[in-house]
């Protein structure tokens, strides 16, 4: 009743979840931060339990699926204040089947900026995603497939995704701190990148120089690296996916694929 939870959303590649436990480690932050004690139902042995009976009786266990999982305050009359001690935290799951966008991705998508006016923690991934639906809706209104928040004429994150831009030879994005969520693809991306040779900058960029980007990039678990080509109906560089974002994808999907690989166990 008052959005007071945390939620995670895993890509789930041939039946295994991908990064487990960064996601893990996120959620169980999450929870501290809202003083939420669901160790009982929410630890990694249970979230694995849950995991494996969904992808099974939801025939998920082949392909591209995600899992979500959302950890509420629990069922108590309703005040403000936290319930009652003792009071059992609710947990909600569901496995989907997902097809990556990769039509898209070919092309690459346009993008919208809007002003951030979420609260000053978005480093928690609360279930409160008001803001989000609202940017989101609006670029979808206009075309386009993400709306970049810009906070203090500084750009933030997307709606549902981190966003990292390239300047010259050097990937920008903004830190981690109070006013971002910390993306796993992000930081997946960032270790490639370094692998790569790449230079990463977690220096914000201002909306200003977001125009003046020569790629622009989205990732998160449902958009991987994703090219943005338009921002505001002007283009980015070229106008079409560059070399740079390319080859993070790259990278980045034979990584998803390595780590989600099935094990073969001789009969
Ligand atoms: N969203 N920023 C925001 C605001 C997000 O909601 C998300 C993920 C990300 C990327 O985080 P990750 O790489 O860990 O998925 C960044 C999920 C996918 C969602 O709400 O569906």
């Amino acid at each position: 009743m008052f959005g007071d939870g945390v939620y995670e959303v895993w890509r789930v590649v041939n039946g295994r979840l991908f990064e487990p436990e960064r996601h893990l480690a996120r959620l169980e932050r999450g929870l501290r931060e809202l003083r939420i004690d669901a160790r009982d139902v929410a630890n990694g042995d249970e979230i694995d339990r849950i995991a494996e009976r969904l992808l099974t009786e939801d025939g998920l266990l082949e392909g591209e699926a995600t899992l979500y999982l959302e950890v509420t305050r629990g069922a108590a009359p309703r005040t403000h204040q936290f319930p009652p001690a003792g009071t059992m935290p609710t947990v909600y799951a569901m496995a989907n089947r997902f097809a990556p966008p990769e039509e898209l991705r070919a092309r690459g998508g346009a993008a919208i900026t809007v002003p951030d006016i979420r609260w000053l923690r978005c480093d928690i991934k609360t279930i409160q995603l008001l803001p989000n639906v609202f940017a989101k809706e609006a670029a979808a209104e206009r075309g386009a497939i993400e709306a970049l928040m810009v906070r203090d004429g500084v750009v933030t994150e997307g709606s549902h995704a981190n966003v990292l831009a390239v300047f010259g030879d050097v990937i920008r994005t903004h830190p981690l701190d109070h006013l971002i969520l910390p993306g796993i693809t992000r930081a997946v991306v960032i270790e490639i990148a370094r692998e790569l040779d790449i230079r990463v900058d977690e220096t914000a960029f201002t909306e200003e120089e977001l125009r003046r980007a020569d790629e622009i990039f989205l990732a998160g678990t449902t958009s991987d690296v994703m090219p943005i080509v338009r921002v505001n109906d002007r283009p980015v560089g070229a106008g079409v996916p560059g070399p740079v974002t390319k080859r993070l994808f790259d990278a980045f999907r034979a990584h998803i694929d390595r780590s989600c690989a099935a094990v073969h166990t001789s009969p």
